[in-house]
């Protein structure tokens, strides 16, 4: 990978992001960046800052504590350019474990005026791995993902237990059985470091422990 050094001026204000703008508009129009939010929302500026995977947008210069800033695309995606990723795969693995409401009356679809109202106590079952916005630093940082392209990886075993916490649902055993499988649930080595860089405190290495759990007793289920 060839790499490039810039020297700019700052102020102590300036994101990662927007440091790379600066470089983009007056230094190399060649440089290829991804964002579109920069505001922590949309997900797509993730890359490695000073050797941690974060979100550019985020990242404040002066946080990092160093006049010397090194940048790099994820290793964890196939890389497109500079520091633009693939994620064709990251999404098929996310769209793997069923990420929506599953319904199984067919006949509710015709009825507009059906309702599902949620008490405060279930919606707190899954809101806090409901903030994913898909940012991918998870998967970049876990090294199962890194070492085993089969795993569907933290992203998606996270966004399986949040649908499968939710009241609404009924999509819960399709998704167990699903991730029943070393490239499931049972590929996770707790390693943690998913939940480390997670900026939306996620905590996908929580999600999988719940998730093994809920698969274990599942499969106990259907043997018995
Ligand atoms: S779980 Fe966190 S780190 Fe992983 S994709 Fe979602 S927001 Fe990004
Ligand atoms: S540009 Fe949207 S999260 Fe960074």
């Amino acid at each position: 990978m060839i790499s490039k050094s810039y020297e700019l001026r700052l102020d102590r204000f300036e994101t990662v992001l927007s440091a790379l703008l600066h470089i983009k508009e007056s230094l190399d129009p060649t440089l290829a960046v991804r964002y579109s939010c920069r505001m922590g929302v949309c997900g797509s500026c993730g890359m490695v800052v000073n050797g941690r995977p974060r979100l550019a947008c985020e990242t404040n210069v002066y946080s990092l504590g160093s006049a010397e800033i090194s940048v790099g695309p994820m290793e964890g995606h196939p890389l497109l350019r500079d520091l633009v990723c693939d994620f064709d795969e990251f999404f098929e693995n996310h769209s793997s474990v069923n990420p929506w409401l599953v319904r199984t009356d067919v006949e509710e679809k015709f009825s507009s005026a059906k309702e599902f109202p949620q008490t405060r106590s279930e919606q707190d079952q899954y809101l806090p791995f409901a903030n994913c916005i898909k940012c991918g630093l998870c998967v970049d940082a876990c090294p199962v993902a890194n070492t085993n392209p089969a795993f569907v990886g933290p992203q998606a075993l996270s966004q399986a237990l949040r649908y499968n916490l939710d009241s609404r649902d009924q999509g819960s055993d399709v998704r167990l059985e699903l991730l029943d499988r070393l490239e499931g649930v049972w590929g996770c080595e707790f390693a943690g470091s998913c939940s480390r860089v997670c900026p939306k405190g996620v905590d996908p290495a929580l999600a999988i422990q719940l998730l093994k759990l809920d698969v274990a007793k599942h499969a106990t289920g259907r043997a018995a």
